[in-house]
């Protein structure tokens, strides 16, 4: 396992995950995020690993927190939780397992829900009535639950997952997100009616740490 909240708690990097940790429980005081989509234009930009170290300071501050592997065209979660990748998240959607296959991680308050084997058609897996009620199922169980998803400007599934949700939050990697293809992956979503909760900002230069903001 290599999640820095983890490893290193107390360095700056684990620090800024708990600022988005906090401003995404001041985004909205009324109607708190319960549930909240992780996603990013392209690949590689830090969706993953935003999504599990958020997942870790959430469960270190006491709430119950579940996380789901809905990138079921790359999943990683499980990796970076030291958990299998099966079953998961595609077995309860052909209704293979009577009960959610949720597993224990190393860290208290923080259950994973991986992605179960590959599916040929993601995009209709997500958008099923199945998830849905899985969706609903989790929040049962959860304080908050939190989704990995694909990228934006590829495949449809962060859209289709993203309407399901109380928001998404938007992964910005400095120097290698391009502006066009954020600015589409935000107009995108915008088109959905998907509310963006957030962007942050992955790959600063080390100096200042990961900085993220809000508006
Ligand atoms: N905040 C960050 N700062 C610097 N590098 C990061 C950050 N978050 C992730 N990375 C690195 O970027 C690469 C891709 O991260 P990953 O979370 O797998 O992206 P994605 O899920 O968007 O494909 C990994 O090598 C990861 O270690
Ligand atoms: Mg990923």
């Amino acid at each position: 396992m290599s999640l820095i909240t983890l490893t290193d708690p107390r360095s700056p990097v684990s620090e800024a995950y708990r600022t988005l940790r906090t401003n995404l429980s001041f985004y909205s005081l009324d109607h708190p995020i319960r549930s909240l989509v992780v996603t990013s234009a392209a690949p590689g930009e830090g969706k993953s690993t935003t999504v599990a170290n958020l997942a870790v300071t959430m469960a270190q501050s006491g709430r119950r927190t579940i996380l789901v592997d809905c990138d079921l065209r790359r999943p990683s979660l499980h990796t970076l939780l030291g958990c299998q990748e099966s079953p998961g998240l595609t077995n309860v959607v052909l209704g293979e397992v009577e009960a959610l296959p949720l597993q224990q991680t190393a860290v208290d308050n923080l259950l994973l829900l991986a992605s179960g084997p590959k599916p040929p058609n993601p995009a209709d897996l997500l958008g099923s009535k199945k998830v849905d009620q899985l969706i609903a199922q989790l929040m049962e169980q959860a304080d908050i639950v939190l989704f990995d998803a694909p990228p934006v400007v590829a495949v449809t599934d962060s859209v289709v997952l993203g309407s399901k949700v109380d928001g998404v939050l938007l992964v910005v990697s400095a120097g290698k997100t391009r502006r066009d293809h954020a600015e589409r992956a935000k107009e995108t979503l915008a088109k959905a009616k998907v509310r963006i909760v957030g962007v942050t900002l992955t790959n600063a230069p080390k100096d200042t740490g990961l900085g993220s903001y809000y508006g």
